[in-house]
Parts: structure tokens; sequence; C-alpha cells
């Protein structure tokens, strides 16, 4: 797959997946690398990270995986051997665990609390929380602004006048409001885009990514590379506006004749455009359908 032949240039370096899941990233870096090399993990999810490593368990390498939010990533190094990397990779999104098991309230697929945190281990706000505190226009800023979604104030007002009988608790309560507004055929890209937004917002991915991405530019060696997967615009958006800047270095206003903040460039862009799967990668993994891959070389 591309993302080794762009994220693996040293055969015995050390990598990090910053969204280490189930482990599967990790495992094929185990593969593809010397016995020597380093690999690190980091995931908010403890369910996660149990599997992970009884899946890397067998792996010649040294491998550590730490449970915080990859945010925290410069806070968190010191509980790793090494302080800066070869390779980064965040694989953004969900893990197959997550959307498959209904007791985390990800999926509208299956009957679950409305939970959809990323770290239930922590006593957080659940998905449950939100839809019944936000107030109405809290809500549609939500399906708006995480989900893209055009119906968002129909939405909001049909979960405020539910909520004045019953409390939220369930998947299949929020999808039945839904579809009591929305008809064949939008329900279900509706349904995927409510559930996305409230995921999204929950657990402030965006607010995680925007933090993390400068804090890893000192964090790569010399000619080390970052890798970030993503699999929505809001996301794509943001890393390819990050690796644009760091490839320009300057942050002088355009009018200005020469720089005067002295700036260096710290990345040279390797993607031009972001990378989308193969047929047979999505044969393969249909969940890799919206996949953009976006790779930068630390200068
Ligand atoms: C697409 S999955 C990663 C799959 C993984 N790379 C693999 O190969 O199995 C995304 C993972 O990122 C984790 N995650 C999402 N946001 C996070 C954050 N802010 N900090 C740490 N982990 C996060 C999720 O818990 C999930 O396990």
């Amino acid at each position: 797959m591309r993302l080794f032949l762009f994220l693996l240039c040293k055969n015995d370096g050390s990598y990090i997946d910053l969204t280490a899941g189930l482990g599967g990233h990790l495992k094929a870096f185990s593969e593809n690398l010397s016995k020597e090399a380093k690999l690190f993990g980091v995931d908010r999810d403890r369910a996660a990270i149990k599997i992970a490593k009884e899946k890397l368990a067998d792996c010649p390498q040294q491998i550590e995986i730490a449970e915080a939010p990859y945010s925290t990533i410069d806070k968190i190094l010191s509980e790793f051997s090494v302080n800066s990397f070869d390779g980064i990779l965040l694989d953004l999104g969900l893990s197959s665990l997550q959307i498959d098991d209904s007791n985390r309230g990800f999926s509208f697929q299956g009957e679950g609390p409305l939970d959809m945190r990323f770290d239930p281990q922590l006593d957080g706000r659940t998905a449950g929380n939100l839809l019944n505190e936000s107030s109405e226009k809290e809500l549609v800023d939500i399906f708006f602004t995480y989900g893209e979604e055009k119906q968002a104030r129909r939405i909001a007002k049909a979960i405020v006048m539910e909520r004045q009988t019953a409390v939220l608790e369930t998947t299949t309560q929020l999808k039945q409001i839904i579809n009591s507004v929305i008809f064949p055929p939008y329900q279900n890209k509706t349904l995927a885009r409510v559930f996305q937004s409230i995921r999204i917002a929950l657990n402030g991915e965006l607010d995680e990514l925007k933090t993390v991405l400068p804090k890893l530019v000192s964090l790569l060696n010399q000619s080390g590379r970052l890798a970030v997967l993503s699999y929505h615009s809001l996301e794509d958006r943001i890393v390819k506006r990050f690796f644009q800047q760091m490839q320009k270095g300057c942050v002088c206003p355009h009018d200005f004749a020469v720089c005067v903040c002295g700036i260096d460039p710290s990345f040279k862009i390797l993607t031009k455009k972001a990378l989308i799967p193969s047929a047979t990668e999505i044969e393969t993994n249909p969940r890799a359908r919206s996949a953009k891959l976006r790779v930068a070389e630390k200068l």
C-alpha cells in the first residue's frame, strides 16, 4: 500500500501511530521494518489498546502504546523511550471495533445507548447528554457545522419537541426522530451525517486535530514524514491548509514587499493532491472508500 512506501523511509527508524486503534497499521509497520525499528502508539480507547497489545505481542520490535488523547503528545512523550520520530501517522475517525459494537452508540444500524465517547473509561459527557442538554440553536450548529446537514433546523426542532416528553437514551430513538422529519430516499445519508456530527462535536475531533498538527513538526526527525488519513472534507481541509502553511513558512501579510517574520518552510509536501484508495483497496476494505492520504516530509 502506498502509505507504507511514503511513511516507512528508514528501516530501523522510530514510528508512531497516534491513532493506534486495533493496531492494524502498527502490525503492518512491524512486518515492513527491521527488528531494530521502534514502534509506538497512542489511542484514547482503552478497549482498543488492549486488543492492539494482544495483536502486536509477537512482533520482534520494541512496541509501546499509551492511552491518551493525541493532542497531549508533548505531555505524554516522557512515557516513551524516544522523543522524536522518523514517521508519524494520524489515521482519523473511528475503528471497526467502535462502529460495530452497538453498545458504543456510534452507528444508527443497531440499537444501543447514545454514548459515542472515544474514551468511555473516563466519566465524560455522552451523546445523550449532548442531545438532551444542548439548546435548539446549539444542535442546529452541530448538525450544520460538523455534518454539513442542510435539514439541521428541522432535525433540531424535532429533537427538542421529543425531549419535552421523553429523555433521549438510545440510537433507535434518535433514528426514529430523524426519520419522522426526513423521508426516503434521503434517510440513510442524513442519519450518517447527523451521527457523524454528534460524534465529532462530542469528542472535539477537529480541535484535537488542529491542536496536534503544529506539535508534530518538532517531533519529526529531519526527513521524517507525517502521514494523515482523513475521512471527511472538514478534516482534510485542516490538514491541507496546515501542510501548505508549513511548506510556505513565511506568515507575513501578502502586501509586504520583503519577509520580516523570518519563518522558514518546515515541510515539503509529497502528495500534491490527496491520494485516494484504488478500486482494489476499496474492494478489500469498503470503509476506506472516503479516505484521503496526505504526506509531508520534514525539511
Ligand atoms: C481509524 S481508527 C485507527 C485504526 C488504526 N490505525 C489501526 O490500524 O487499527 C481511529 C482511532 O483513533 C482513535 N482516536 C480518535 N480520536 C483520538 C484522539 N483525539 N486521541 C487519540 N486517539 C483518538 C479512535 O479511538 C480510534 O481507535
